[in-house]
Order: structure tokens, then sequence, then C-alpha cells
């Protein structure tokens, strides 16, 4: 029996998060240039998509490219840049089969054009789509993210548009690129590495963090079910005791 089957259909995460890491290492412990592993981790992406959309998660945000990426060898960067592309093109009808709309996050605009290009086209073309939302984080950083809000948000107090009052939890989230996107209750990280690298550090305030030793081009349906099956067994008590949530106090 898959873990599938033993979900409770009624606590099924809206929102996963996903730091897909260890493509670099796979590919070296099999000989192989990194470009291959990115290149097999895209087998992944669509695991990790077909088990999201198949118990009906909401959202799903994969981190694909954070601001510091630019940072590697150029031909590492143009092959991942191109991969996006490809991939993009590739699967934008299995996208619309699948009923699922693509949205980003992150410095779109600063993306090589073709990307820019490839990405509104398939942004456009799967608006409609009514299942899953995939939210590609690219070029994102999370602290620029939240810098910028606060800027913005300073300035239209400076402009008397706002109160100091106003500035709730959720004038904050209004003013992220996940804006309209519930906060992710669920973030996978592979590879063993257990940190957050600067991913959506305002909106996983409450998440459970799920860590696997998983290398990510090795990640498989079943290990997206079995984190989400470990979600479930997660007493979440958002500051909180156990009595209160169980009503015995
Ligand atoms: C981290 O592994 C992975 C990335 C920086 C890129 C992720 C990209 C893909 C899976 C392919 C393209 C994705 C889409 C959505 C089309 P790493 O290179 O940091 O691995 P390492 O830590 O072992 O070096």
């Amino acid at each position: 029996m898959s873990i599938k089957d033993r979900l409770d259909k009624n606590n099924i995460p809206k929102h996963v998060a996903i730091i897909m890491d260890g493509n670099g290492r796979w590919a070296k412990e099999k000989g192989e240039m990194r470009l291959f592993g990115h290149a097999t981790g895209v087998e992944a992406v669509r695991e990790a998509l077909t088990a999201a959309s198949e118990i009906k998660v909401d959202y799903l945000t994969l981190y694909a490219f954070s601001t510091e990426n630019w940072n590697r060898p150029k031909e590492e960067v143009d092959g991942l840049m191109d991969l996006l592309v490809t991939t993009i093109a590739n699967e934008i009808e299995s996208l619309n089969n699948n009923d699922v709309r693509l949205l980003t996050i992150g410095n779109t605009h600063e993306l090589p054009p073709k990307c820019k290009k490839e990405l509104m086209n398939a942004m456009e073309r799967t608006k409609e789509n009514k299942g899953t939302t995939l939210v590609l984080a690219l070029n994102y950083s999370s602290k620029y993210e939240i810098k910028t809000a606060i800027k913005t948000i300073a300035e239209k107090y400076k402009n008397g548009e706002i109160e100091l009052t106003d500035v709730t939890d959720q004038l904050v989230d209004e003013h992220l690129f996940t804006a309209g996107i519930p906060d992710p209750e669920l973030m996978i990280r592979t590879s063993g590495e257990i940190r957050i690298s600067n991913f959506l550090l305002w909106q996983i305030a409450y998440s459970e963090l799920h860590f696997t030793p998983i290398f990510w081009p090795d990640f498989k349906k079943e290990d997206f079910y079995k984190a989400v099956y470990e979600y479930q067994t997660r007493e979440r008590r958002f500051g909180k005791v156990s009595e209160q949530l169980n009503g015995t106090l």
C-alpha cells in the first residue's frame, strides 16, 4: 500500500514549499557534470508536481534559482537558464492537461529575455487552470523580498497613505511576492542540509519543516507523500498547549 492511501484527505497542506537541493552532489557521485544533475532534477520536479496534484495540494513552491546562484560558474548559470527555458516550453501542454497554473516569485525581470518570454507565455497560457498552482521561485531572495516590503510600507507611511496601526501581519503579507498565496504549512529540503537558505523567511513562521537526506534527482512521489504523512503526525500548536487544542483544558 502506498503512503498516499494512508494520508488523511482532510488534512492535506494547502501549500508545500521545497528547497530542491543536491543536484550537484548527485551528479558528482555518478562522475557526471553538475548540469546533468540539474537536468535529472527536472524529473523530480515532475514527480513532486504530480504527487502534489494527485493529493490536491493547492500551491507547490519550488526554489529553482536564488539571487546567490548567479555567483556559480557562468557555464552552470547559463545551463540552468537554458534548462528552465526548454523545460517550460516542453511542459506547457502537460501543465494544461493537468490543470496546473504557473506563477513565479522573485526578481524575474532580471532573468535573461528568453527566460522571461517563456515564463510570461506559460503563465498566460495556464492562468485559467484551477488545479495545483506551481510557484517557481526564480532569482528569489527572502531578505530582498522583506526589505522591499519594508521600503514600500515606509513610503506609504511617509506619504500619509497609512497609519502605524495599519502595519499588521496582513499588510506585510500583501507586500510580499507571495501576496494572495497562503503561507506554506510544510517546507521540505532535500540533500541532508539543515538550513533555510534565504527562502520564504516570513512565510514559514509556523511551517512544519521536513529534512530528507535524499538528493533532489532521486526524489520521488512516494517521498513527497512521506513528507505529507509525517506532517500529518505533527501537532501544530501555534504557541498554544496540547490541552487547548484537544479541548481538555
Ligand atoms: C540545488 O542543487 C539546485 C538548484 C540550484 C537548481 C534547481 C533546478 C532544477 C531542479 C532544474 C530546473 C527546475 C525547473 C523548475 C525547471 P545544487 O546544485 O545546489 O546541489 P549541490 O548542493 O549538491 O551542489
